[in-house]
């Protein structure tokens, strides 16, 4: 079976615009600030993405570019003026930064609360003691997938190739939050087939095209393909997709599988932030 990101997005975004709509009839219509730092195309496309997704659901959308040559303080200035702001409910900075400069001390300056991406150490660290408040956009597209799926992850064996703190990490706690068994693999790994053919559910986000093929799935896998790559004209993921199907129970395609998921979810967490914001704050 093919696992049909576009429509699982649709279904999470009906649900959304109803909670949009709720939020909108009480005068509080929730808001989206995305910053980008120079001019990388991908990161522009990815955004104008997340941005059409709020017209969608009836988010109100704004984006700040700094440019290129912007430092970290300039940032971190942006990110207070956005928190101080009622009509900002989510705060996202589009990654990387450019020269691939840390990005760590600007995440910690985003408000806990309009922490959309989830990438705020306090949110990160309430995450793996088990408590999910605000948590990364794509595992929580996969473990939401795997719900609308029936699979129950407790007891299953899950194996995720790639430890970013984007993907790899925060799912490997949401997954032993729902007490699957974890192995988290990545580039030093040795003999990578001998881990994910265990895998009952097997999560890749490596960024290597083709990585995984027929003989590395185990007959009956749900897999989710994390992977963006351009081959030639063609965007690929990091699984031999023909190949897996042949021996998987389902997979998702690249594209239209856990990206359209992932804004699905950011677009989920800006009500949720909204909301969280309503109770905390007496405006
Ligand atoms: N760059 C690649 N993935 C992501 C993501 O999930 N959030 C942000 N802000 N930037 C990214």
């Amino acid at each position: 079976m093919i696992i049909d990101g576009k429509a699982l997005a649709s279904k999470m975004e009906a649900e959304t615009k109803a909670r949009v709509e709720k939020l909108a009839a009480e005068g509080r219509r929730p808001g989206l600030a995305t910053i980008i730092v120079g001019e990388n195309p991908a990161s522009q496309m990815y955004v104008r993405i997340k941005h059409s997704a709020c017209d969608r659901v009836g988010i109100r959308s704004e984006n700040v570019n700094l440019p290129e040559d912007a430092s970290l303080d300039d940032v971190i200035e942006t990110i207070r003026e956005l928190n101080e702001r009622d009509d900002v409910n989510g705060i996202l900075l589009q990654l990387p930064l450019p020269g691939n400069s840390d990005p760590s001390s600007a995440m910690a300056a985003i408000d806990p609360l309009k922490d959309v991406d989830g990438f705020h150490p306090m949110n990160m660290g309430s995450l793996l003691a088990g408590d999910e408040r605000l948590v990364p956009c794509t595992p929580k597209g996969i473990i939401w997938a795997l719900e609308q799926l029936g699979v129950d992850l407790e007891g299953k064996e899950a194996v995720i190739v790639g430890h970013s703190n984007v993907v790899g990490k925060p799912l490997a706690a949401m997954m032993l939050n729902r007490n699957a068994t974890v192995q988290v693999c990545h580039v030093f790994t040795k003999d990578l087939a001998s881990h994910t053919r265990e895998a009952d559910v097997l999560v890749v986000a490596a960024g290597v095209p083709g990585l995984i093929k027929r003989d590395m799935v185990k007959k009956g896998a749900y897999i989710f393909d994390v992977g963006i790559n351009r081959v030639g004209d063609k965007t690929v993921g990091d699984v031999e997709f023909d190949e897996a199907l042949l021996v998987a129970a389902a997979v998702t395609p690249v594209p239209g599988g856990v990206g359209p998921l992932t804004v699905s979810m950011l677009m989920s967490q800006t009500v949720t932030a909204a909301e969280m914001q309503m109770k905390t704050k007496k405006r």
